[in-house]
C-alpha cells in the first residue's frame, strides 16, 4: 500500500535513497578498502567491445538514455546515439553488428515500441542489453542480457524511482568504461574517488527529501500559470526534459525542457513575468555560460527558480528570483539530488491543483500498444 503517503508517487520519491543503496550493494564491492564495479561478465565484455552504443527507449527512460550519453561519451569515451523507440524502428537504421551495442531502457519491459526495436536489433544481429525493473517481463525473456533496476514495483504512472535507478546505471556503465580508458580528466584514481563517494549519496538524497515542504510553498503561486520552462546545460539538459515531462504529465501545465544555450534561438520570445523558469545550475566549467543565459531571462522579467548546490548561492543571488539549494555534493552526483527536486516540483504543483497524481488522464502505466 501507500503507507503514510497520500500517493504512490510521493512514496516512490521517498524510496529513492533505498533504491540507490540496493543498487550499490549489488554493483559496488568494497573489500579491504579496494573498490570493484560488479557487472556480470557478459555485460562488461559487451560494454568494452562496443565501438558505438545505441540507446533506445521511450518517455522517461529515453531521458535517462540521453543523460547516459553525456557520461558514456565524456568518461567512457565511446560514441553514443540515443533514440526514441517509435522513431528508431521505422527509419531503417544503419547498424553494424560487429561494432554496435544496443542498450534498451524500459522500466516495465513491456513497452510495445521498445520491444519492436529489440526484435529488430536481434534480427539485425546487434548485441543487446535490456535495463528494466521487471524481472519476468517480455524484454527480459527476449533480450540476450538484462540488468535490473531493483527499484521495487513502481505504481505511480509518473516514473520516479525507476528513472533514478536508470541514471545510476548510466553512471556505472560510464565509470566501468572509464576505468579501462584512462583519460587525463578521469584518471583511475579520480574514478575510484567517485566510486567511494557513492556510498555517501543515499544520505544526501535523504537530506534532499526534506526540501519537500519548502518546494510546495515555493511553487504554490505558479500553479495557476499556463506554461513553464525547464533549463539545463550538459548533463542537466536531459534532466530538464524529464522535469518538463513530469510536470506536463501530472499537472497538465504546459512545460518545455530546453538546453539553456538554445534560449536565444527562439524560446526567449516566450519569457515574461507569467512564465516560471526552472533552471538547473551546476558548478561545472559551464557555470559562466549558464549565468549568462539566466541573465538574459532575468532582464526580460522572467521568474527564475534555480536548483543548485548551496555553494552557488552567492553566484546566483542577483540573477534569480528564488533558489532551491541542494546539499553540498560532488558535481558528478548532483543529478541524483536535482532529480528529486524536479519530482517534487511536479508532484506538488499537480497535488495543489487537486489532480489524481497517480493516475493522470489519458495515460497508462505501460504502453503496450503502438
Ligand atoms: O516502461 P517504460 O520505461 O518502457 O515506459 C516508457 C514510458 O512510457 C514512460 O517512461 C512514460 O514516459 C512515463 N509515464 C513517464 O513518467
Amino acid at each position: 500500500g501507500k503507507g503514510i503517503y497520500p500517493h504512490y508517487m510521493l512514496k516512490e520519491i521517498h524510496e529513492q535513497p533505498g533504491v540507490v543503496r540496493n543498487l550499490l550493494a549489488g554493483l559496488l564491492e568494497k573489500t579491504d578498502g579496494h573498490l570493484k564495479i560488479n557487472l556480470p561478465e557478459r555485460v562488461s565484455r559487451k560494454l568494452h567491445k562496443a565501438r558505438r552504443i545505441l540507446i533506445i527507449a521511450c518517455g522517461t527512460s529515453f531521458h535517462a538514455g540521453l543523460f547516459g550519453k553525456y557520461l558514456l561519451e565524456s568518461i567512457g569515451l565511446v560514441s553514443v546515439s540515443v533514440e526514441v523507440a517509435s522513431e528508431f524502428r521505422y527509419r531503417h537504421p544503419v547498424v553494424d553488428p560487429e561494432r554496435d551495442l544496443a542498450i534498451l531502457i524500459t522500466q516495465s519491459g513491456e513497452t510495445a515500441d521498445t520491444l519492436s526495436c529489440l526484435r529488430l536489433l536481434k534480427e539485425l544481429g546487434v548485441p543487446q542489453i535490456v535495463l528494466t525493473n521487471v524481472e519476468g517481463s517480455t524484454a527480459v525473456r527476449e533480450a540476450d542480457d538484462a540488468m535490473f533496476l531493483l527499484a521495487g514495483p513502481e505504481l505511480g504512472v509518473a516514473s520516479t524511482k525507476a528513472f533514478l535507478a536508470q541514471i545510476v546505471y548510466m553512471m556505472f556503465f560510464a565509470l566501468e568504461l572509464g576505468l579501462k580508458k584512462p583519460h587525463p580528466e578521469h584518471s583511475n584514481a579520480h574514478i575510484y574517488s567517485i566510486l567511494d563517494e557513492f556510498f555517501r549519496i543515499p544520505a544526501l538524497m535523504e537530506e534532499t527529501l526534506n526540501l519537500s515542504p519548502s518546494i510546495r510553498d515555493l511553487v504554490k503561486p505558479f500553479t495557476h500559470l499556463p506554461s513553464t520552462l525547464f533549463l539545463g546545460r550538459g548533463r542537466d539538459y536531459p534532466l530538464a526534459l524529464e522535469g518538463a515531462l513530469k510536470l506536463k504529465e501530472i499537472s497538465y501545465i504546459h512545460a518545455e525542457g530546453y538546453p539553456s544555450g538554445e534560449l536565444k534561438h527562439g524560446p526567449l520570445a516566450l519569457v515574461s513575468d507569467s512564465m516560471p523558469v526552472f533552471a538547473l545550475v551546476s558548478g561545472s566549467e559551464l557555470l559562466p555560460k549558464i549565468l549568462g543565459n539566466l541573465k538574459e531571462v532575468h532582464s526580460r522579467s522572467g521568474i527564475i527558480i534555480s536548483i543548485a548546490p548551496a555553494s552557488l548561492k552567492g553566484a546566483l543571488t542577483d540573477v534569480v528570483n528564488h533558489q532551491i539549494l541542494l546539499p553540498p555534493v560532488g558535481d558528478f552526483f548532483l543529478p541524483l539530488l536535482s532529480t528529486i527536486v524536479l519530482q517534487f516540483i511536479s508532484y506538488h504543483m499537480a497535488d495543489l491543483k487537486g489532480f489524481d497524481v497517480d493516475r493522470p488522464r489519458n495515460l497508462a502505466k505501460s504502453v503496450t500498444v503502438e
